[in-house]
């Protein structure tokens, strides 16, 4: 079965935008994320707060958060922020970040490229990370990256990626993330990776899927991630996106490709999607360079 209610994790503004060449507009930005609350997505990732040096783009943060303190008047919104080290965590504690992210990986190389660190190093760089947060209450996800490939150490040996779940969620993380930074792949693994995590007792529940869709299975590996029992996903509006620090990344599932689907099913997302289509086109413009969400390209051709 499906679940009735889908959680999207809207990541446009910061793995869609991490990406681009050309630095937006610190206002720009702050637009693009109400325009997203208002078209009803509840979880959206603002900025990071890593070494502005590693992420240009993202090196506004400082001025960024607190232009969305206003979003409050749109309703209950999330702004979860992205924090490598107890440097990024005092910096977004300090604006009053109330979620954050810490990202690990499930191979040495990327490890290496994305973090500067072995992957048990970044484990370690995370725990007084995820210990101080958790003490003032601000909640925790984990990114899990290249669960299902790597494109440097190719096939990931899945009780590599079950043994760095497992170290985050025993670090005191509340969700975790698995991510497809560079979309390689296909349904059979996701159901294979879901079944031995749950083996490993972390529970379907506190899972969400990241899937990035280099090979246009994002969706169909959505699906399948569904009908395990996931109910958190993450999608970048108007398929934005792609990673830094992974070769060969595209964008992350589009929001409105999910969307699209999950109406069809009778999946309640919350989300409207002309507001949200009209918000990838206005972002596109502001980008010079039209969505390559199928979806978006389907709604507003003349
Ligand atoms: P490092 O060079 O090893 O840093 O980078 P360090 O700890 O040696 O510190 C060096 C200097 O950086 C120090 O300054 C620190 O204060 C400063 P100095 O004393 O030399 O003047 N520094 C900072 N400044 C500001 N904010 C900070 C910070 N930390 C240190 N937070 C580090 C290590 C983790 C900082 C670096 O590797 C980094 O910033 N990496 C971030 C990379 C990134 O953001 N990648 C994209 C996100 S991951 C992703 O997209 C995948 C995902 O979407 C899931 C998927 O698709 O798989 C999540
Ligand atoms: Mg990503």
């Amino acid at each position: 079965g499906l679940p009735a209610r889908v959680r999207i994790h809207e990541v446009g503004a910061r793995d869609g935008l991490q990406n681009e060449a050309s630095v937006v507009p610190t206002e720009v930005k702050a637009q693009f994320i109400r325009r997203l609350a208002e078209a009803g997505l509840t979880t959206i990732e603002a900025t990071s707060f890593v070494h502005p040096k590693w992420v240009p783009q993202l090196a506004d943060a400082e001025q960024l958060f607190p232009l969305l303190g206003e979003i409050a008047d749109v309703g209950d919104v999330e702004l979860p922020v992205l924090v490598p080290n107890e440097r990024g965590l005092d910096r977004a504690l300090a604006l009053g970040a109330r979620r954050i992210a810490v990202f690990g990986s499930a191979t040495e190389t990327f490890a290496a490229r994305n973090l500067n660190r072995t992957v048990d190093e970044s484990l370690a760089m995370f725990e007084p990370v995820v210990a101080r947060a958790t003490a003032e209450g601000v909640g925790v996800r984990g990114y899990l990256s290249m669960c299902f490939g790597d494109p440097w150490e190719g096939a990931v040996p899945l009780g590599q990626v079950v043994r760095v779940a497992r170290a985050l969620m025993d670090l005191g993380c509340d969700e975790l993330s698995l991510g497809d930074t560079i979309g390689v792949a296909t349904p059979g693994q996701v159901v294979a990776l879901l079944a031995a995590l749950n083996d490993a007792g972390v529970p379907t529940a506190s899972i969400g899927v990241h899937f990035h869709d280099t090979y246009g299975q994002a969706l169909s590996n959505t699906l399948a991630a569904l009908q395990q029992g996931v109910t958190t996903v993450d999608a970048s509006a108007g398929g934005l996106g792609g990673c830094p620090y992974a070769k060969s990344a595209t964008g992350n599932l589009a929001t409105e490709d999910l969307v699209w689907m999950l109406d069809g099913l009778g999946v309640d997302t919350g989300v409207d999607l002309g507001a949200l289509t009209a918000t990838s086109v206005w972002m596109a413009e502001q980008l010079g360079r039209p969505s390559p969400s199928r979806t978006v390209r389907a709604l507003t051709h003349k």
